[in-house]
């Protein structure tokens, strides 16, 4: 049983992907499965922690005692997660938010014509919605992840500091989408440190454990 580090704390966090309408029939999303956030809410549940994760499109199952809030797009994720922003102890960014909208998306679905002419998409930039967080006056403590295809080391420390974050996760290896196991390297301002391959809920368990302890020690942050 997970003891109850985070008993009395309040977690907000992102998972799944997002989902961009190109009409009302297509769109543009990404293969993330949810699994990882969808098991950090659980394990932060387990530690005693108030839950609310906000959801891309999953097929997967709300944890037990988590507060579930569905959203469709980037737009709608970063809505949600800046009305529930307030009075959170730990924010923790796992989504796989599209980088863009498409700003012409079509109230009609497209059709084929005669001609064969193709559709044209133009594209804006989505929020950045763990950015955003970061910015907040008494911001909660912030994690963030980073699927990266190569030079994670590298990449994973110049995101932390980018996103102005305390605490970045690396998925090692990016064939994690969809899969139930994981590898994770955690980068904070002095240390790395490696969680060996595992299924998620473990590795989640293990995550929640290192949050509740930095929380802990550093509670301003
Ligand atoms: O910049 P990049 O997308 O690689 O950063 C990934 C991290 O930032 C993840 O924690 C993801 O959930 C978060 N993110 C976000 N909003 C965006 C893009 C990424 O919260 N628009």
């Amino acid at each position: 049983l997970q003891p109850k580090t985070l008993r009395g704390k309040k977690v907000l966090i992102t998972a799944g992907p997002t989902f961009e309408p190109i009409d009302p029939v297509r769109g543009i999303t990404n293969l993330s499965s949810g699994k990882m956030g969808y098991a950090l809410a659980r394990a932060a549940r387990e530690a005693g922690a108030d839950v609310t994760l906000v959801s891309g499109p999953t097929a997967l199952v709300t944890p037990t005692g988590v507060h579930r809030i569905d959203v469709q797009t980037a737009r709608q994720m970063f809505d949600a997660v800046m009305l529930h922003a307030s009075g959170q102890d730990v924010f923790i960014a796992v989504a796989a938010v599209a980088d863009w909208l498409v700003t012409n998306a079509s109230a009609q679905k497209l059709k084929k014509t005669a001609d064969g002419a193709l559709p044209h998409l133009e594209f804006a930039l989505n929020p950045d919605i763990l950015a955003a967080v970061a910015a907040l006056p008494g911001r909660p403590y912030c994690v963030g992840f980073a699927a990266e295809s190569e030079e994670l080391l590298k990449h994973g420390k110049a995101k932390r500091e980018r996103k102005g974050i305390p605490l970045l996760v690396g998925n090692i290896g990016h064939a994690t989408f969809g899969k139930d196991e994981n590898e994770l390297v955690l980068f904070d301002e002095n240390t790395e440190v490696h969680f060996p391959h595992a299924h998620k809920q473990l590795l989640a368990r293990q995550l929640i454990t290192e949050i509740s302890e930095r929380i802990h020690m550093d509670p301003v942050h």
